[in-house]
């Protein structure tokens, strides 16, 4: 369980990304739905301080009060990022990409070749989850899209972390791929109990595998419930056009065929 409390973020020139949030989040599926700019990623990287709130209080049920030193470091460790560009080292293995997930487990810094036999077994079984184990010993650049994004969920997942936190993490993925990728990352997060937060823009994939929705707009939250009660009025809230604006569905998803995509991948 993670608890915001009046969690605020002003970049340095002054732009107000985050109005002062209070949020708790524990072991469901949240997705952060907003415009471009509307403070998605902001909020993410608040929640573990990859950007330093400018105000408010950060508690989590594993470390308590959040404010730097030993807690910030277990903090981290605790809430696993996945990127949207995967942030993976291409000239590197599979391997080697998801072993850095247990570098912070580790007080001082050791490369990734004098890490213990038990992280590299961590390591196999989060490849093996995502089902990349054959994969294992290849350069990550030499993987497809979806596969690179599969190698950037073991990662997060070797750090065993209590919560995980996805930027856009099927943006650059076709609507297929992006559907199996989220049905991978959810059905792990559920079956090992750990929570996720999930920045999207497609609201198809939202209301598949989200059990709860955050709206964002100009950094204050404008919504905060169950899938079933995003409707139109709620969604032109979300992104502030007038009800009858709204694009049908398959377009607010990014693509025509992205209905199709998700139903093959959910059979
Ligand atoms: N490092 C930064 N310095 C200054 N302003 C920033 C910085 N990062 C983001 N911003 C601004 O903060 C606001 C929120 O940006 P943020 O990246 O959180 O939005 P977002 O919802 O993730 O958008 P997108 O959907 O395009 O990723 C925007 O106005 C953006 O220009
Ligand atoms: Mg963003």
């Amino acid at each position: 369980m993670i608890d915001l409390e009046g969690v605020g973020v002003t970049y340095p020139g002054g732009v107000e990304a985050l109005k002062p949030t209070s949020l708790s989040f524990g072991s469901e599926i949240t997705v952060l739905l907003g415009t471009s700019g509307a403070g998605k990623s902001t909020l993410l990287r608040a929640i573990n301080q990859l950007v330093t709130p400018s105000s408010g209080t950060i508690r989590s049920a594993a470390n308590g009060l959040v404010s730097g030193g030993c807690e910030l470091r277990q903090h981290r460790r605790d809430t696993a990022m996945v990127f949207q560009q995967h942030q993976l080292i291409g000239s590197l293995t599979a391997l080697k990409n998801v072993l850095t997930g247990r570098l912070a487990y580790h007080s001082t810094w050791r490369t990734l070749f004098s890490l213990a036999p038990q992280d590299r077994l961590i390591a196999l079984a989060a490849l093996e989850r995502v089902s990349l184990l054959d994969f294992a010993l290849r350069r990550t650049d030499s993987l497809s899209g979806g596969q690179q994004q599969r190698v950037g969920i073991a990662r997060a997942l070797a750090q065993q972390p209590a919560m995980v936190l996805a930027d856009e993490p099927v943006a650059s993925l076709d609507p297929a791929t992006a559907a199996n990728v989220l049905k991978l990352l959810s059905d792990i997060c559920k079956s090992d109990g750990i929570g996720a937060i999930i920045s999207l823009h497609q609201v198809q994939l939202a209301r598949t595998f989200a059990d709860r929705i955050v709206g964002i707009v100009e950094g204050s939250v404008v919504f905060d419930g169950p899938p079933e009660a995003l409707n139109d009025q709620v969604l032109a809230r979300i992104y502030r056009q007038p009800v009858q604006d709204l694009a049908p569905e398959a377009e607010l998803n990014g693509s025509p065929s992205a209905e199709l995509a998700l139903s093959l991948a959910m059979e």
